[in-house]
Parts: C-alpha cells; sequence; structure tokens
C-alpha cells in the first residue's frame, strides 16, 4: 500500500499521494489539490515545492552530496573531461569512446557564428557588461536559426541545435572577453578539443603563435564540470518554464543567462571578488566584515556564503577550494585576497550566526579566485559560470520536453482591492 498524506480542513480529510524519489526523497503530490478542494498552496520562493521530477542530478544539501547521473561530483571533477560530463548530463550516459569522438567532432563543425552576428556584438558599448552581452548574443543566434523556432522538432534536429550551442556559445563568450579588452576576435581551430578551443580563442591573438598551458586546460575542464548542473536552481528553472511555453531553445538559454546574472544567483562569484577587494583596500580587518555581515541593519552580505539547499558544505567548494591552492602554486601567483577568503571562511564557520543558519561557503566562494589566476576580468566570471552551466541547462529543457510537460503557470493568493468603481479623473 502506497503511503498517503491527510490534509485536513474544516470537517473534510483529503487524501494526497506520496511519491518517492530513486534517493529517497518524498513528496506530497498536490497535483489535484485545487480541484478536489478549492485550495492551492502557497510557497513564496519554491522553499518547499518540487516543480518536476528529474533524472539528471541529485543533490542533498543535509549530507553535501551532489551527482549528476548517479556520478559524484568528486569523481567526474578528478577523472571526466567537461564535453564528457556534457555528454552524460545531456544523454544520460557516459559516452564510449566513439561517441565521445564524435560528439566533439560535432560540436567542432558549428564553432563558426554567422559573421552577421558581428552587427549585433559590435553594436555594444565596451565596458556592457559580459552577461547582458551574452544572453542578446545566444537570444539572437535563433534569428540566425530559424529552423529551430519550426513547433515540433524531431529528436535529430533538436540535437543539432543543441550541437550548434553548445559550439557558439563557447566562440561568443570568447568574443565577448575580447572585445573587454579591444583586441579582434580569434577563430576557433577545429584541431582542439572543446576547452582547449574555448581557452586558444580567449587568449590566442591574431599577431604571434600561441599554445595552450595544459595546466590550465586541466583547472578550466574542473571549473566547467562543477559549474555544469544543479538540479532546479533559479536559472534552471528559468530555462525549463520558459522552455515549457514551446519557445526555442535559444529563448529559453537567453532567458537562464538572464537569472544567473543576479548576485544572489551566478553573479555571487563577481560579487565575492568585488567583496574581497573591498577587504583587502580596506586594511584586510575579516572581523569587521562579518560583524557587518551579521548586522540586521547593515545590507552587506558575505557574497560566497549561504546556499538555499545546502546546509553544509558546497561539495564544489570543497574540490574548488583545493584547486585554488594547486593552481596559485603551478601558476606561481600568490594572491591576497585567497588569504582573506580562508580567514573569513574560518571566522565565519566558528560564528554561532553562520553556524546557526548553517551557511557555509558556496560554489562561488572560491572560484573567482582560480579565473582571476587565469587571466579572465571580475565581469567575466559570471559568462564562465553560464559556459559551464549550459550542458546543465540543457539536458533540463530537454527532459522538460521529452516528459511532454504543461506549461508552467503557478498560481497565486490575491491580496490587492476588491470590487471598485471607475471615477473620472476630474473627481480623482
Ligand atoms: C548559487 O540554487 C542553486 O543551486 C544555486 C547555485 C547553482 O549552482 O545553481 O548553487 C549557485 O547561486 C550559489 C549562491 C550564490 N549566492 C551568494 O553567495 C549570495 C550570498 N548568499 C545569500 O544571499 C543566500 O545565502 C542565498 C541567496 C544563497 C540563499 O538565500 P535563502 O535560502 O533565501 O536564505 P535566506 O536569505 O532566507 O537566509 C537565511 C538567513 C537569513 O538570516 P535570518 O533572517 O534567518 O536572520 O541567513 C542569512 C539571512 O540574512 N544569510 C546571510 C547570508 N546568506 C543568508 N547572512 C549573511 N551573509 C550571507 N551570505
Amino acid at each position: 500500500m502506497s503511503e498517503t498524506a491527510q490534509l485536513k480542513i474544516g470537517d473534510k480529510t483529503f487524501e494526497l499521494p506520496v511519491i518517492e524519489g530513486t534517493e529517497g526523497e518524498k513528496a506530497i503530490d498536490i497535483s489535484k489539490l485545487r480541484d478536489q478542494s478549492g485550495y492551492v498552496t502557497l510557497d513564496i520562493g519554491y522553499k518547499n515545492t518540487g516543480a518536476t521530477k528529474s533524472a539528471i542530478t541529485f543533490l542533498d544539501g543535509e549530507k553535501g552530496i551532489l551527482k549528476y547521473r548517479g556520478y559524484s561530483i568528486e569523481q567526474l571533477a578528478e577523472n571526466a573531461s567537461f564535453i564528457e560530463v556534457a555528454y552524460l548530463l545531456i544523454y544520460g550516459e557516459l559516452p564510449k569512446e566513439q561517441e565521445l569522438a564524435d560528439f566533439q567532432y560535432q560540436i567542432s563543425r558549428h564553432t563558426l557564428v554567422h559573421e552577421d552576428m558581428k552587427k549585433f556584438f559590435d553594436g555594444f558599448p565596451s565596458k556592457s557588461h559580459p552577461m547582458g552581452q551574452l544572453s542578446s548574443l545566444i537570444g539572437a543566434l535563433a534569428a540566425f536559426n530559424p529552423e529551430s523556432l519550426k513547433p515540433g522538432l524531431s529528436a535529430g534536429e533538436v540535437n543539432l541545435e543543441i550541437m550548434k550551442l553548445l559550439a557558439k556559445m563557447s566562440t561568443v563568450v570568447s568574443w565577448i572577453y575580447k572585445k573587454s579588452l579591444g583586441h579582434p576576435v580569434v577563430y576557433p581551430q577545429n584541431k582542439y578539443d572543446y576547452v582547449t578551443n574555448f581557452l586558444y580563442m580567449t587568449f590566442a591573438e591574431r599577431t604571434e603563435d600561441y599554445k595552450v598551458d595544459r595546466v590550465v586546460v586541466d583547472v578550466m575542464n574542473k571549473l566547467l564540470i562543477l559549474h555544469a548542473d544543479h538540479e532546479q536552481n533559479c536559472s534552471t528553472s528559468t530555462v525549463r518554464i520558459v522552455g515549457s511555453s514551446d519557445a526555442n531553445l535559444y529563448a529559453s538559454i537567453s532567458a537562464g543567462i538572464s537569472a544567473l546574472w543576479g548576485p544572489l544567483h551566478g553573479g555571487a562569484n563577481q560579487a565575492v571578488i568585488e567583496m574581497l577587494e573591498k577587504i583587502k583596500n580596506d586594511g584586510g580587518d575579516t572581523d569587521k566584515w562579518i560583524a557587518k555581515a551579521k548586522d540586521k541593519n547593515d545590507p552587506f552580505r558575505l557574497m560566497g556564503f549561504g546556499h538555499r539547499v545546502y546546509k553544509n558544505f558546497d561539495p564544489r567548494a570543497k574540490i574548488i577550494k583545493k584547486a585554488c591552492d594547486d593552481i596559485l602554486e603551478k601558476l606561481g601567483i600568490n594572491d591576497e585576497v585567497l588569504e582573506i577568503a580562508k580567514k573569513l571562511e574560518e571566522v565565519a564557520l566558528k560564528d554561532p550566526y553562520f553556524v546557526e543558519r548553517k551557511l557555509y561557503p558556496n560554489v562561488d566562494f572560491y572560484s573567482g579566485i582560480i579565473y582571476r589566476a587565469l587571466g579572465f576580468p571580475t565581469e567575466m566570471f559570471t559568462v564562465l559560470f553560464a559556459l559551464g552551466r549550459l550542458p546543465g541547462w540543457i539536458a533540463q529543457w530537454k527532459e522538460m520536453k521529452a516528459n511532454k510537460e504543461p506549461i508552467g503557470r503557478p498560481r497565486q493568493i490575491y491580496t490587492g482591492d476588491t470590487d471598485r468603481e471607475y471615477k473620472d479623473i476630474k473627481e480623482r
């Protein structure tokens, strides 16, 4: 007999089915609640509400566990390449050698972006935020792939759009970086793998030969893997709900990029470095800034700390922190803000305010220090988060489509004025 939940409203009792996931999570299925009782539920911020059933990513916030398609993030970060993890997220299995080679080949056939896209790109002010450029350019790709707007695309047609998007986003990200320097873009080299090609387009110059450092390729693979998916976070939920209206893939991903931009979400990696720089320039007094973060009258928050789901260490933060030490040592970089970050973490993890609220470093706390060591400007950090999250967004969008989910349309509780009579403007 499967478990049920009973909801008593007045003198009526409603029996609601309970569903259980493969990792033992349980949910009360309220999909028929309004029809049966006339009531809806209210859960502002969806802290207690599951929006879907998904087989892509599992995370346990209490235990600090993260798995993509059943593989732990620790195993994948240690052993896999980013493009291998992208395949795993999108198709559900780790690729065999030939499958991976075909996937990489397919993507490399689409790394060129239509030259007319440069007309949009050149129109951005040189100091415009990279996330605004990225969201606009990815949305604009639909204009250059009108076949993607056709309703009822076949699986093969959807797959072609996925290849194009994976390929072109890395090219567009490198364009945005070049624009921040006022340098000309560098074209892709199809002989390179995905991450090497991205780094080549980003850091090579037209004026001389450039060899991508293997050390940088390895840490970039790891960072992109760690950002690749994270179940129903703000930007992924955005991608799913936009896609649920049958909007095309480019429009759905463009919306996800905009959601990720916010400093409470992906924009936190930029905000962390800006915060660490501010603390450094203020003399490095971490106690003063911890006190500000705790002060309810002070809007300052410890960026990179806390998480909606993780009430334990974000497993990604642990891996990134170690990668931080490794890459700075390998590159011979001594970054003062790393020491400030470590001091903040040490103090916060002993402070009752953070301990009681289960606030730990999240994925954004250390990632910016690595990006900076690799040579990226702070404003590019969230764009790099988006590049890493792209296969996860695609996988989630594809799953929502495959499951033929209905258009997302939450209900509300109205609290505004009722029954008012219109007054002529002279009488107001
Ligand atoms: C990402 O969802 C995902 O999976 C996202 C992500 C992904 O991979 O997609 O993991 C990526 O977005 C990571 C989070 C990056 N954001 C930041 O680092 C910004 C700083 N953190 C916070 O603003 C906050 O922790 C959130 C937004 C991440 C989570 O907010 P919640 O779950 O809504 O929690 P809350 O704001 O209700 O905070 C609970 C309490 C509050 O205090 P009280 O009202 O209980 O007294 O903790 C406090 C908050 O004031 N608090 C903080 C804090 N974060 C929460 N106080 C100081 N500094 C902080 N960073």
